[in-house]
C-alpha cells in the first residue's frame, strides 16, 4: 500500500532548475569559469554552497577564494536567483502537478516535499501550491542528497514505511538518495541519465505522472 509520495521540487514541480542553471551559469562566468549543461546535471539537488564548491573546483579555482568570497559569491548567485523567480505564478506548474496532488489528497496519501532549496517555500507560495503538501521537509542541517537523509525525514513526518512511499526527481543525485532510503524512484527527464542513477522508472514529461499510472508502474517492479 502506497504512504507517501516525497517530491523534489526544481525540476519535478516547476522549472526553476532552469533558473538555477542560468543563475550559476552567470556567477561562473564573472569569475571565469564555464559551465554547460552536461556539467550542470552534477549541480542539480545540491545544495547552494556544495554547488559552489563544485563550480570552482570545476574551474580550477578551489583554494583562491576564502570562505568570506564564498559566501559573497552564493549570496550574489542567490539574489539573481530570487530575482528570476519573480514572476512565479500558479500557471507555471508543471502539468499533472496538480492533478496528482489532487488524486494524492483524494487517497489520503500525503504528499511531502523534499527539496534541498531553502527558497522552496517561498516557490510554494508563488505557484498557489503551499496547502497541498502535508509537510515540507526543511533541509537545513540534514545530510544533502545523494545521501537519504531527506526522504527518510519525508517519509518520517508522514509516518510511512519508506518501503511503501514512492520518491520524484528529475535530479541524478535525487535518484540516488530515492533509492539509499529503499523508496520507489520516479525519475522525471532521460531514461539514459536517471536510468544510470538507479531510477526504476523514468518519464519524459510530468504530464505521464498520476496515481493510477504511478501504482501500475511499483506494481510491475
Ligand atoms: C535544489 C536544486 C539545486 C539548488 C538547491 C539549493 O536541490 O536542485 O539546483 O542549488 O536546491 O537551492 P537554494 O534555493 O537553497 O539555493
Ligand atoms: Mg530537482
Amino acid at each position: 500500500k502506497l504512504q507517501a509520495v516525497l517530491f523534489d521540487l526544481d525540476g519535478v514541480i516547476t522549472d526553476t532548475a532552469e533558473y538555477h542553471y542560468l543563475a550559476w551559469k552567470q556567477m561562473a562566468e564573472q569569475i571565469g569559469i564555464e559551465i554547460d549543461r552536461a556539467f550542470n546535471e552534477q549541480l542539480k539537488g545540491i545544495s547552494r554552497m556544495e554547488s559552489l564548491e563544485r563550480i570552482l573546483v570545476h574551474g580550477r579555482k578551489d583554494g583562491q577564494y576564502s570562505m568570506e568570497q564564498r559566501r559573497q559569491l552564493a549570496a550574489d548567485k542567490n539574489k539573481h536567483y530570487v530575482s528570476l523567480l519573480a514572476g512565479l505564478a500558479p500557471e507555471h506548474v508543471y502539468p499533472g502537478i496538480v492533478e496528482l496532488l489532487g488524486q494524492l489528497a483524494e487517497h489520503h496519501v500525503p504528499a511531502v516535499l523534499t527539496s534541498a532549496s531553502k527558497n522552496a517555500p517561498q516557490i510554494l507560495e508563488s505557484l498557489g501550491l503551499a496547502d497541498r503538501f502535508y509537510a515540507i521537509v526543511d533541509p537545513d542541517g540534514i545530510p544533502g542528497k545523494p545521501a537519504p537523509d531527506i526522504f527518510l525525514k519525508g517519509a518520517e513526518l508522514a509516518g510511512a514505511d519508506p518501503r511503501y512511499c514512492i520518491g520524484i526527481e528529475d535530479a541524478q543525485a535525487g535518484i540516488e538518495a530515492i533509492k539509499a532510503a529503499r523508496m520507489f524512484a520516479v525519475g522525471i527527464g532521460k531514461p539514459e541519465l536517471l536510468g544510470a542513477s538507479g531510477a526504476d522508472i523514468v518519464y519524459d514529461s510530468t504530464v505521464k505522472l498520476s496515481l493510477t499510472s504511478l501504482l501500475q508502474a511499483v506494481k510491475q517492479d
